[in-house]
């Protein structure tokens, strides 16, 4: 491995110099990570290309709340660039054309059909993108990965690229991104570190120099890590599966700190205090979401299999049965509270993302609880500051338990959590928004039928202040 060693085997007069960057895909990832490398370098022209009219249409929004994606203080890095050095557009051609640097950044959701279906990651969009370079380039270009791909995916790059036959040089590099939905333009302005694996051949350690000097315009150079092209693709997948197995690893005493009278608040404080396992990532919930920990496990799953590494890809797996079974059974807790059952009862939902300050909900825990709950015939009554009625109704659509029409008899969406909690028998928090902490609990109270249950899914909740009210307060692993 090389670490920071690229700027001094390299002469200044073997540096690249990056005029305009292509990124393709203008999603959570390819957004903000463009947005804040043309804040930072205001002299290199960044335009952000996506089939997606009306996704290029919201990012070129006026208004600055009607961006695609919210990320606190994401709209000031987007005001202070766009239309200066920073662009949106559907034109992918004319922008693969200009780039000399071109970030792949679509998405790579697990298979839904074939060989590898429902855990190996689907490369059709990455491929697609290769192609289209392939097509188009007439001049020399570095082709960067950002996605979070399966190990050797920069082969199949490389392999598509290099046959086109037009004498184009292309240099294939790795740079994962480990920024974390809401707080994204944060960990993009102050990472911990950032990763560039690329080929240990002189034009490779060329390409790999000048993205580090894109970064090093504002990242300490001894937080730049620079890796050959497969340690940095495998790097990703590992830190999400270390980094949702101790999700999973706090989740699984949860049960028994409850049936033991042991807090498991305590026990991620006593345990955190001890340097070499930290305090972060020890929060109990109701399950982890999003878009990356559970397809990087099962893509992590699939190669280990693949290669007949079973009792490494049986190890992994468990985080994600793990996860799935804390999903469940916190709606079966909910269940059993409310005396067996709860049909035709009103159930509030405080939350839809899979964590606060994003309107993410890819894999959120919310959308299975609300499942399994309609499945008991529950009415399901959801309020969440930022996610949209659309976007929950066609996240449980998508799971085909039931016709939407069905679906849509048992979700009820407000805008007002008032309102959504009004008449409930139980309410849910299923995300750890900051507002809920502070709302009238006793005008939620007086709203809800008796007993009124309250399931705190990510105990944020003042248990004392809730019970002198008169609610029966259940929190995780206590
Ligand atoms: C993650 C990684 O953190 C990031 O580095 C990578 O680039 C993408 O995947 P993200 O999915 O945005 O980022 O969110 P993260 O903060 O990691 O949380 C993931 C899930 O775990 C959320 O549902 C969150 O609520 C849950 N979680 C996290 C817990 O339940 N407990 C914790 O202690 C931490
Ligand atoms: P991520 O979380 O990895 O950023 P998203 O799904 O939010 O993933 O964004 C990926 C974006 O990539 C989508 O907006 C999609 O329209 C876009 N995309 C996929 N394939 C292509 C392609 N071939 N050309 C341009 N954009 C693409």
């Amino acid at each position: 491995m090389l670490l920071n060693g690229i700027g001094n085997s390299l002469k200044n007069n073997q540096k690249m110099s990056i005029n305009t960057i292509c990124c393709i895909g203008a999603g959570y990832v390819g957004g903000p990570t463009m947005s804040v490398i043309a804040q930072k370098i205001p002299s290199v022209k960044v335009i952000v290309v996506d089939v997606n009219q009306a996704r290029i249409d919201a990012w070129n929004s006026e208004n600055l709340d009607e961006l695609p994606i919210f990320e606190p203080g994401l709209d000031a890095v987007v005001s202070e660039a766009r239309g200066r050095n920073l662009f949106f557009s559907t034109d992918v051609e004319g922008a693969i054309h200009e780039a000399d640097m071109i970030f792949i950044s679509v998405n790579t959701p697990t298979k839904t059909y074939g060989d590898g279906k429902g855990m190996a990651a689907d490369l059709q969009y990455v491929e697609l993108c290769a192609r289209q370079i392939a097509k188009i380039a007439t001049s020399d270009k570095i082709v960067v990965e950002k996605s979070t791909l399966p190990v050797k995916t920069a082969e199949a790059i490389k392999d598509i690229l290099e046959n086109t036959g037009t004498g184009v040089n292309f240099e294939i590099l790795s740079n994962p991104e480990f920024l974390a939905e809401g707080t994204a333009v944060q960990d993009l302005e102050t990472p911990d570190r950032v990763l560039i694996g690329g080929d240990q051949t002189e034009s490779g350690l060329k390409a790999i120099q000048a993205l580090v000097n894109i970064y090093a315009t504002w990242v300490p150079k001894n937080q730049i890590i620079t890796t050959n092209l497969w340690s940095s693709e495998l790097s990703k997948l590992t830190a999400n599966a270390f980094l949702a197995q101790r999700v999973s690893s706090i989740n699984a005493l949860t049960e028994l700190c409850e049936s033991t009278g042991a807090n498991i608040d305590d026990v991620a404080k006593a345990i955190g205090t001890d340097s070499r396992i930290g305090p972060k990532f020890l929060k109990a919930s109701v399950g982890f979401g999003g878009s990356c920990f559970q397809k990087d496990i099962l893509n992590l799953v699939y190669i280990c299999k693949s290669l007949g590494l079973d009792e490494a890809a049986d190890y992994w797996e468990q985080v994600i049965i793990m996860n799935n079974h804390q999903r469940s059974r916190f709606a079966k807790q909910i269940v059993t509270s409310l005396y067996g059952t709860v049909a035709m009862k009103k159930i509030g939902f405080l939350g839809w993302a899979f964590k606060k300050d994003t309107n993410d909900t890819r894999e959120s825990a919310a959308i299975y609880i609300a499942d399994k709950l309609i499945d008991e015939h529950a009415q399901i009554q959801v309020y969440d500051p930022k996610v949209t009625a659309v976007r929950m109704h066609s996240d449980l659509n998508a799971l085909n338990s039931r016709t939407e029409a069905e679906n849509s008899k048992f979700l009820e969406i407000h805008n007002n959590p008032y309102k959504a909690l009004e008449g409930t028998h139980a309410l849910a928090v299923i995300t750890e928004w900051d507002e809920f902490k502070a709302y009238d609990w006793q005008k939620i109270y007086d709203g809800m039928l008796k007993p009124a249950f309250i399931f705190d899914g990510r105990n944020i909740l003042n248990q004392k202040m809730l019970e002198s009210i008169g609610f029966i307060y259940k929190a995780i692993g206590r």
